[in-house]
C-alpha cells in the first residue's frame, strides 16, 4: 500500500527537465528553478539585453566584473552593485546590527544581508546546496557570511545563540509556519531583535501560507512582535514588516 502511494505521488509531480533535482519536493523544485532562471536574467542584465532588472539599471562597462565566465561575472556584478534591498524591506539602517550575530531565514542565493555592516551573518535556507549546484558562489561572497543548509523548521543552531533574526519575503514560504516560529524563538537570545518582512497572499505552490496579523501575533506570541509597516503589494496582496 505504501509503495502504491509513493508510486502515485511520483507520477503526480510537476514535469521536471532537470533530473539532478528529482529528490526535491515540487515546492522546492519550483523555488530552485526560479533562482536558476534568475541567472539567465542576471546575464541578460549584465549584457545590456534588458535595460534594468528590479529597477537596477544595466551595469556600465566600468561596473562589470570580468574575472570569471559569463555566468559568474553576471552574478558577481549583480551582487557587488550597491543594493539596499534588505535595509529598505526591513526599514532599518545598515548599521542596525553592528557587533551582532544575525540569522536570515530563507536567505536565498543572493547575499542581500551583506548590506548590514560590521556584524556576523548566517544565511539559512533549505536550498543552500542546490543553489551552489546551479552555480551561485555562496562560499565566496564574504568571510562574515556563513550559509547553513537547513529548513527553518529545524534550525541547527543552539538555543539562545543569535542576537537577531531577520527574514525578507521568505517566512511565508516555509512548510510549517508555527514550527518555524518556535525555532526562531528558540535560537534567539533573550531580548534579541527580530525584523521580518511578511507577505500576506492566497496560498501558492512556493508560498503555502495564508497569513494574517492574528496568525503572526499568535505564532510569535512570546516575543510580543509589533507590526511597524503595511503596504499594498502586487495582485491585491499585502506586505507587512514586523519587529520586536
Ligand atoms: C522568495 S525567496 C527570498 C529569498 C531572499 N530572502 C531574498 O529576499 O532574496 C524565499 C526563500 O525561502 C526559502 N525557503 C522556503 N521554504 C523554506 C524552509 N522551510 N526553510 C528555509 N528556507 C525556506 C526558499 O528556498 C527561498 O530561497
Amino acid at each position: 500500500m505504501l509503495h502504491l502511494k509513493r508510486f502515485v505521488r511520483r507520477f503526480r509531480r510537476l514535469p521536471r527537465s532537470d533530473h539532478r533535482f528529482d529528490y526535491l519536493s515540487d515546492k522546492q523544485y519550483a523555488a530552485l528553478k526560479f533562482w536558476d532562471k534568475e541567472i539567465d536574467n542576471f546575464i541578460a542584465w549584465y549584457n545590456g539585453e534588458i535595460s534594468e532588472h528590479y529597477q537596477s539599471p544595466a551595469p556600465s562597462e566600468a561596473a562589470k566584473v570580468k574575472d570569471y565566465d559569463q555566468r559568474l561575472n553576471a552574478i558577481w556584478t549583480w551582487v557587488r552593485r550597491d543594493s539596499s534591498k534588505y535595509p529598505n524591506a526591513l526599514r532599518i539602517r545598515r548599521d542596525h546590527f553592528v557587533g551582532k550575530t544575525v540569522l536570515d531565514i530563507g536567505c536565498g542565493p543572493i547575499p542581500y544581508l551583506l548590506a548590514f555592516e560590521d556584524c556576523q551573518l548566517i544565511g539559512l535556507d533549505n536550498l543552500v546546496n542546490e543553489y551552489r549546484e546551479v552555480g551561485y558562489p555562496l562560499d565566496e561572497y564574504s568571510p562574515r557570511l556563513k550559509y547553513v543548509a537547513a529548513p527553518g523548521e529545524q534550525i541547527p543552531l543552539p538555543t539562545s545563540s543569535v542576537d537577531a533574526v531577520i527574514s525578507v519575503n521568505a517566512i511565508d514560504h516555509v512548510d510549517k509556519f508555527a514550527t518555524t516560529a518556535r525555532e526562531v524563538i528558540r535560537v534567539l537570545k533573550p531580548d534579541g531583535i527580530v525584523r521580518m518582512q511578511i507577505h500576506y497572499h492566497n496560498p501558492t505552490l512556493t508560498e503555502p501560507w495564508k497569513l494574517d496579523d492574528a496568525v503572526v501575533l499568535q505564532s510569535f506570541a512570546p516575543l510580543g512582535l509589533n507590526k511597524i509597516h503595511e503596504e499594498p503589494y502586487t495582485g491585491n496582496t499585502v506586505m507587512t514588516v514586523w519587529s520586536t
